[in-house]
């Protein structure tokens, strides 16, 4: 039986105040029974791991170089982020595949990378509304996973997926139930063509507008295992309630 993981996505935005802030308000409520991670910018990880230390609130990064150290300046290693306390990472998300050309395969060398760390990796897939329109969500997805799949059964079966169609992301229009359900149930599939276990045990989130109101419909699907939460995850009281959302279920 798959737990469910709750991630908020703080994308860049805080400052040490607020991230004080948040983080104080998240753990001193923070519900049994669901996993949670927060993954902050990179310049307040250490800080937030001070404050989430034996809080049970785990921490993540937005990112990760697909190189081990050396000379790329401006990146951040899977190493760096293991030893500052991160254990999840997010990889291909949308913003960055569109903003900065990440591709596929970059994606899955990332996510290779993170777990040569022991890191968790967080796969982000997803198809934009043209995409959509064009009835080539599910052909886009299995695209975005194929290099990610290819990395074979054992990384595979330690890693998360997050569904996040790209025209629910930050918009305030959240994928319909239905809609997730049956991209979620075509992962599923894939993950079944690497091992069983893969498709028994690793965790697909779906994000984007994932709200209060929203969350406990979504949760309640049987291939999707929690959520991927952007905007709402910079209010307590509303990642609060999106967590015991998934606890209900
Ligand atoms: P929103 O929840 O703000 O739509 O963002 C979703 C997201 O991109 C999480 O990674």
């Amino acid at each position: 039986m798959r737990s469910k993981l709750v991630a908020g996505n703080w994308k860049m935005h805080g400052r040490r105040e607020m991230v004080a802030g948040l983080l104080s308000a998240l753990t001193s409520r923070l519900p049994q029974g669901v996993d949670v991670a927060v993954c902050v910018p990179s310049p307040y990880l250490d800080q937030a791991a001070d404050v989430l230390a034996g809080s049970g609130l785990l921490l993540g990064a937005q990112d990760v170089s697909e190189c081990d150290d050396g000379a790329y300046t401006g990146e951040v290693s899977a190493g760096m982020l293991r030893e500052l306390g991160c254990h999840y990472v997010i990889v291909g998300h949308s913003e960055r595949r569109l903003r900065h050309g990440e591709s596929s395969q970059r994606v899955a060398e990332k996510a290779a990378a993170a777990l040569r760390s022991g890191l968790v990796p967080i796969v982000c897939v997803g198809e934009t509304l043209a995409e959509r329109q064009a009835d080539r969500t599910e052909a886009v997805v299995a695209e975005q996973l194929a290099p990610v799949l290819a990395l074979g059964a054992a990384q595979v079966e330690r890693l998360v997926i997050a569904y996040e169609p790209v025209w629910a992301i930050g918009t305030g229009v959240s994928a319909t139930v239905e809609e997730a359900a049956q991209v979620h149930a075509a992962i599923r599939a894939a993950l079944a063509g690497v091992s069983p276990a893969a498709a028994d045990g690793v965790r697909v989130l779906y994000g984007g507008s994932v709200k209060p109101e929203t969350a406990a419909a979504l949760f309640a699907q049987k291939d999707i295992d929690g959520g991927l939460v952007g905007g709402a995850a910079l209010d307590a009281e509303a990642f609060l309630a999106i967590c015991n959302a998934a606890v209900a279920v």
